[in-house]
């Protein structure tokens, strides 16, 4: 991937050109916006010259014209500019001043599908006050354009990207809900799948039908020694339903499909397909979208003997995208779904050799997977060991910090932390898929397996966070006692996804402690994909619960409700500022301190154990200036002296007096 001398003669040449084209780019937007915007517009265009015009150059330099294809993206970019409507403007102002928005202690997500939420889009729109109160202000509505007919692995398998599910409404339906949603100051993640689109897209169509121009825009093979090739070193995603990266389809040949059948991926290597999904970006960004999902992002680039993720060239997209996009719409954010080792992880928030802008925000799926690891073996140590470990962020960008989401959970487990802490990961590893299966004997976790691969040993987990925290056993026994430790073991998990350091999601029902849908399988859409016993519908009777402090929605809803008050109140918790793991006595208890140049210092603890346990003033004191109060914290935790004791499953949040 190293640039050779005639790249960067034709990089300059690129750039020469488009230096050239900006007075007739500045009149032009003069025109319509007048001479501030256009004012603006070339100096972003400027700004990000170097990030677009360099990884085009090293993407598509030795096939393509790269000064011709920078003109003609730019084109796009200046066009959607023109079109965007000037209250979306005045937030990209705002942004501009503001560009660390989204890092505030305020800002908190909520993750849910619009369908199954509040039936239609429109229907979301008069929720809001239901998610105001949780103290949400950013949302996530999970996939909304229109999908394929029949399985479309939930959404995720797109047929047209300028339309809604009309199931759900309509693009005046979105854009009524991101109007409604800036007017709280909230803001709306939108999933944008880049990797795939649906076997029944218009281009897949057109590509089935001979079209030659279509035909580049996937990956086919006449037959399958290629495949055979690729298949050495490609891991599996959907071994159980979708064995294998290739489908064969009649009259095409054997189509790249990494996810589902029916999941045709693009091409990135063409020029085509980059112009084609920076257009659709900036169509759904021009839309009130604030925050891009970017799914499935270290898929784009394949090569032989590897698995097909995290390729140099990934990262390349990404920025040159980033920097195209934020010419038109400077107020939008990229969140990367790059659900990959922690190390590979980072640099998707542009942490390479030198900083490059990619994405703004990113899924922390160690922590995610941490937090249970230690709540099936009453151990933090893991924990402590791996997140420690994880290399810093740059300070413009943030985690996203979650507990479950829409998909199942995956072991990510390295070998090397596991055999840090004493434990042999792949028995680790097999014990939490146990744990959290219900097979493990004394399991309070009702999951189930999803996707066993007996290849590879590999069984990742379903089931909603209050089925895998006991609920679902303790309600079927009628066991008072275990519902109570079931709920505090929820409720401590969030007190570090609320704390650890990122923007916290709250993924829909979690709120109220739904449990696994028993009726996942009855859609004949969803059999075969467990995902869907943790997608369960809302509950409004259950939320109509929320305000009865006798109940356990009454309680989780409080108590997510005053972690979100405390959270907003406390600098130290913004996104932004590191977060460091501290060391304790006891291998229970996790501890995290946290810090602002102009705040008190915080110390977030969970004790993930059965027993009590005890923090001592010997890790404490050192973090203060001063002696450390009680922020908030569950029952039952008691100050002995400036150390802090625990009971089971107890949290505590402390802070500078
Ligand atoms: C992402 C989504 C997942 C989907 C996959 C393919 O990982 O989160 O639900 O199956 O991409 O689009």
């Amino acid at each position: 991937m190293s640039p050779l001398p005639s790249d960067r003669v034709r990089r300059a040449h690129a750039r020469d050109t488009v230096q050239a084209l900006l007075p007739s780019v500045q009149s032009r937007v003069a025109q319509s916006l007048g001479e501030l915007e256009a004012e603006a517009l070339v100096a972003r265009i400027r700004q990000h010259l170097f990030d677009m015009v360099e990884p085009l150059q090293l993407l598509y330099g030795r096939t393509t014209d790269v000064a011709a294809l920078t003109g003609r993206l730019l084109d796009l970019v200046v066009d959607a500019a023109l079109e965007r409507p000037p209250g979306l403007r005045r937030i990209d102002r705002r942004r501009e001043v503001d560009p660390r928005w989204f890092q505030r202690s305020r800002v908190i997500g909520y993750v849910c599908y619009a369908g199954r939420f509040a039936g239609t889009l429109d229907g979301v729109r008069h929720k809001l006050d239901y998610l105001a109160e949780l103290g949400v202000t950013y949302l996530h509505v999970m996939p909304l354009l229109k999908p394929r007919e029949g399985a479309n692995d939930g959404g995720y398998a797109v047929a047209d990207y300028r339309q809604v599910d009309p199931r759900l409404g309509t693009m005046a339906d979105l854009e009524a809900l991101a109007a409604d949603l800036h007017d709280r100051d909230m803001s709306l993640c939108v999933d944008l799948v880049l990797n795939h689109t649906a076997a029944e897209h218009p281009w897949a169509l057109a590509a089935r039908a001979g079209d030659p121009t279509y035909r580049r825009f996937y990956r086919v093979f006449p037959d399958r020694t290629a495949p055979d090739r690729y298949e050495r070193t490609m891991p599996e995603v959907f071994p159980d339903t979708s064995p294998g990266s290739f489908t064969h389809v009649e009259g095409l040949g054997w189509v790249w499909t990494t996810f589902e059948s029916f999941q045709w991926d693009l091409d990135w290597t063409n020029p085509d397909v980059f112009a084609a999904m920076l257009d659709t970006m900036l169509f759904v960004a021009n839309r009130g979208v604030d925050v891009l999902r970017l799914d499935a992002a270290p898929f784009l680039w394949k090569r032989e003997g590897t698995d097909g993720q995290n390729q140099p060239e990934v990262h390349l997209i990404l920025q040159a995208l980033r920097a195209l996009v934020a010419v038109a719409a400077p107020g939008v954010v990229f969140k990367a779904e790059a659900i990959v080792s922690p190390d590979q992880l980072v640099t998707y928030l542009g942490a390479h050799e030198g900083f490059r802008p990619e994405c703004d925000i990113a899924y922390n799926n160690q922590l995610m997977v941490m937090l249970w690891s230690s709540l099936a073996s009453r151990d933090s140590r893991l924990a402590t060991a791996s997140l420690r470990r994880m290399r810093e962020i740059p300070p413009g960008t943030a985690w996203v910090t979650y507990l479950r989401c829409h998909d199942d959970i995956g072991w990510a487990v390295s070998d090397e932390d596991a055999h840090r802490v004493g434990l042999d990961p792949a028995a680790h590893r097999s014990f939490l898929s146990d744990y959290f299966s219900g097979v493990h004997p004394g399991s309070f976790a009702r999951g189930r397996v999803f996707q066993h691969n007996p290849r590879t040993g590999d069984r990742r987990i379903s089931g909603t966070a209050a089925a895998l925290c006991g609920l679902d056993a303790a309600r079927e026994t009628g066991d008072d006692e275990a519902v109570d430790i079931a709920v505090r073991r929820l409720v401590m998990l969030y007190s570090v996804v609320y704390s650890y350091g990122g923007i916290p999601l709250l993924y829909m029902g979690d709120e109220l402690g739904l449990p696994n849908d028993p009726h996942w399988a009855d859609d004949p859409e969803h059999v075969g994909d467990n995902r869907w016993m943790h997608r369960p519908p809302m509950d409004w009777a259950a939320a109509a619960r929320r305000h009865d402090p006798a109940t356990v929605e009454g309680r989780l809803f409080a108590s997510l409700q005053s972690l979100a008050r405390a959270r907003a109140g406390l600098l130290a918790l913004r996104a932004g500022t590191g977060t460091t793991l501290l060391d304790t006595a006891s291998r229970h208890v996790l501890a995290l301190r946290r810090r602002h140049p102009r705040g008190p210092a915080f110390v977030g603890l969970a004790n993930f154990s059965d027993g009590p346990s005890e923090v001592g003033e010997d890790v404490l004191l050192p973090q203060f200036t001063a002696r450390p109060e009680l922020r908030l914290s569950s029952d039952g935790v008691r100050l002995t002296g400036p150390g802090v004791r625990l009971p089971a499953w107890g949290w505590a949040w402390l802070a500078d007096h």
